[in-house]
């Protein structure tokens, strides 16, 4: 502090002058400034490619295992058992952010009315129906939703696409009670520690996230074999590491994960509540990346 006070203006454009140095010698020498932007290797620039195609597919070139109109009760089944309770106890003020939403059929669901011959839960509390935003990289709007949307209004149900959710912020977008993730963001990403981060970035103090993963060394498994898994996670010596392990070293994140090694694809619910402002996720990198629905990842835990 000292140094930086009696030193004025030239040592200050010295210390801008060196640290543009350094950043340009880390990238020379390809180490970790901005690691999402970084160049890739070609092999992965591939899948990338791969992946790309998927998310543009329309019509018949949809592959068959890229769903993307699960609706409400579908993701009652799929998410943690607080999910309904917890949205049900938000109030119109309050805003829900469903990430990877595909055709928002879970929004749209929870904003029909009661259907007398076909009642199904709405978790919709007394406090009336919660804002609630779908985000998808393509836009797979259908005419259902732009009806809804026309009737409720952009304060009601709104739809963002064209990026990712690392590329948005609280400023643009604001902020959630409640965020949601089926077989989007968290299953698909290439660079997981930045997704969570831009997640908890999204949410509220005290609110709650709420996603699962498939085919992952689940937390309530014994045996820990590190090959296999649709999502693998690995440290810094190769040894496999749970993603809930990972997960719990998140700073101000309360994490509950209920393991579901019965289903066909043996699946995390995963439950992060935020509870303070100063999050730290642990930082990984990306080893593979194999494009399908979901993609096989591996990441590494850096020292
Ligand atoms: C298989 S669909 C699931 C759609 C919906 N949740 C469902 O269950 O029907 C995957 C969705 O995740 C989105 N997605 C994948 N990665 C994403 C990311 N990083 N940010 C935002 N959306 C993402 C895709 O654009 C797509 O909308």
């Amino acid at each position: 502090m000292g140094l930086v006070r009696s030193s004025g203006k030239g040592w200050k454009t010295a210390a801008t002058g060196l640290a543009v140095l350094i950043v340009i010698v880390l990238q020379l020498l390809g180490l970790g400034v901005g690691w999402p932007q970084e160049p890739t290797e070609p092999r992965l620039d591939k899948e990338f490619d791969k992946q790309e195609k998927i998310y543009r597919s329309q019509g018949a070139d949809v592959p068959s295992g890229y769903v993307t109109n699960r609706g409400l009760s579908d993701y009652l089944d799929l998410l943690p058992s607080g999910f309904c309770d917890a949205l049900g106890s938000r109030g119109s003020s309050d805003r829900w952010l469903d990430i990877g939403a595909g055709s928002g059929q879970a929004i749209l669901d929870y904003y029909t009315p009661e259907d007398v011959a076909a009642p199904g839960k709405k978790c919709a509390g007394a406090g009336g129906k919660v804002r609630a935003v779908a985000m998808s990289i393509e836009d797979r709007r259908t005419d259902t939703w732009q009806q809804h949307a026309a009737r409720l209004g952009d304060d009601r149900i709104r739809y963002l696409s064209g990026k990712r959710l690392r590329y948005y912020s609280p400023e643009e977008i604001g902020k959630f009670q409640i965020i949601t993730d089926v077989y989007g963001g968290f299953s698909y990403t290439e660079d997981l520690s930045v997704f969570l981060e831009t997640v908890l970035s999204l949410l509220d103090v005290d609110g709650a996230f709420y996603t699962i993963v498939q085919n992952v060394d689940l937390e309530a498994s014994k045996d820990n074999p590190t090959k296999g898994y649709q999502t693998e996670l690995v440290d810094a010596g190769g040894r496999g590491v749970k993603v809930c392990s990972w997960l719990k070293k998140t700073t101000c994140a309360k994490v509950v994960c209920e393991s579901k090694s019965d289903w066909d694809s043996p699946s995390e619910l995963i439950n992060i509540r935020k509870v303070c402002s100063d999050v730290s996720v642990p930082r990984m990198k990306l080893l593979k990346y194999e494009a399908g629905n979901p993609p096989g990842r591996r990441f590494q835990l850096e020292p």
